[in-house]
């Protein structure tokens, strides 16, 4: 069967579906493998490497049309679907909420599309775990990226002029990329504090070598492990809570998510006015709705402080910012979900593997993710389906 990965469409995406490393294991499978040609370049993975791992490199983008089985990193732009053939297997982040339109049309097009955004977080499926391996690059950058912009060293320094104190950074937010955020930033030297709204999380932000903040509020934590939405007054209470702590902060640095709805705002104006000149916040939310007041997704924005500005970072394409690593993490992500599915080089997904049927977005030309169906106003599937 032949598994094609094609160059990234979307502007700025760096990343690749597949790595050379990748595609020898693909083949050892019993695969045949094809790169669109240059598809790798952008990440740094040359034709050359595709080769030597025995993987064929195909001049044109149409090549999709023959394949099996299609891995890349975003959804595929829509006159790539138009070309799938039907029965074949799509692989890649696909949000049940924001890319209907593609859904629609890979449901048309009669294809099982499995999505990332939807893989069961349950220990068996670790290793296919890509909302996992691209948030732990996203938390990484987000503190480089803030040590690069604050006016100040991060570790404490005792020089012959002076001593200088470490800075403080303040992470919120305790999943993948928080918890990563801290540990970064904690190499870096700087003295890191952290808040969750999951009190489960305290014991993890302290392995970090960070201070878990305990606001003396009300946990919120939801299925799965996963935070639930917080009522209006919670959420004003940890604002009050938190404003003492964001004004003694050099950085802050805001990772918090709830699944399926808008980032909530964590950091409202009211709060940035009693922050240090010359702070910096950087938030990893800021493409899914914000975690702070008037952060836009790929721009600084200054607020006026007493003194000075505060700089919000909105981030955008955290993880393509690290191709080389971000797409070797997300390879060997297919790559394990194409393990689980092949037998003798046969592809078959089993819609009774708990993995399998979590991350069906579309399976053989159904819409079976509940979230996709209720985006798109389609009937609920019979109880316990899609969800
Ligand atoms: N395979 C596995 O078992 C596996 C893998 C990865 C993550 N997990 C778990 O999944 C859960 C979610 O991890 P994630 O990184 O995807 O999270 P996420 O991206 O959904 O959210 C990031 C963090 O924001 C927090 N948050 C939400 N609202 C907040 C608020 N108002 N204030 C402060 N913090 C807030 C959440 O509790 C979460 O820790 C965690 O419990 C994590 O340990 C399990």
């Amino acid at each position: 069967m032949l598994v094609f990965v094609p160059a990234e469409t979307k502007t700025g995406e760096k990343r690749v579906g597949l790595t050379p490393e990748g595609a020898g294991k693909l083949i050892k499978l019993g695969l045949t493998v094809s790169i669109q040609d240059g598809a790798g370049l952008v990440s740094g993975y040359h034709n050359d490497e595709y080769k030597l791992a025995g993987a064929q490199i195909a001049d044109s983008a149409s090549a999709i049309s023959s394949a099996d089985v299609v891995a890349t990193v975003r959804p595929l732009a829509s006159e790539q679907i138009s070309q799938l053939k039907s029965g074949a297997l799509t692989i890649s982040f696909l949000s049940p909420t924001n890319d209907s339109e593609a859904i629609k049309a890979l449901a048309d097009k009669k294809v099982t599309s499995l999505s990332f955004d939807v893989l069961p977080r349950i220990s068996r499926a670790q290793s296919m775990d890509a909302l996992t391996s691209q948030a732990l690059c996203g938390g990484y950058r987000t503190v480089l990226i803030a040590a690069e912009r604050a006016p100040k060293f991060f570790p404490m320094l005792m020089t012959a002029a002076g001593t200088i104190p470490p800075a403080k950074v303040l992470v919120l937010g305790a999943g993948v990329a928080g918890l990563q955020a801290m540990a970064t930033a904690k190499r870096l030297g700087a003295v890191v504090s952290a808040y969750d709204v999951r009190a489960s999380s305290a014991d993890e932000v302290k392995s970090m070598g960070a201070t878990f903040l305990n606001l003396g509020l009300d946990e919120v934590e939801g299925a799965g492990g996963y935070a639930r939405e917080m009522t209006a007054e919670r959420a004003k209470a940890q604002q009050d809570a938190l404003k003492k702590f964001i004004s003694e902060s050099d950085v802050v640095i805001t990772t918090a998510a709830v699944p399926g709805r808008k980032a909530p705002t964590l950091i409202t104006s009211d709060m940035m006015s009693s922050m240090k000149p010359g702070a910096i916040i950087v938030d990893l939310a800021a493409e899914s709705g914000g975690n702070v007041d008037g952060s836009v997704a790929g721009q600084d924005v200054e607020v006026k402080v007493p003194g000075g500005v505060v700089t919000i970072i909105g981030c955008k394409d955290l993880a393509s910012q690290l191709a080389v690593h971000a797409s070797k993490l997300y390879s060997q992500n297919v790559v394990s979900l194409l393990t689980l599915m092949t037998n003798e080089g046969v592809v078959t997904p089993d819609y009774s593997d708990e993995v399998v049927q979590g991350s069906a977005v579309v399976f053989k030309g159904e819409i079976k993710n509940a979230m996709a169906r209720e985006t798109l106003n389609l009937p609920a599937l019979a109880t316990g389906e899609g969800e």
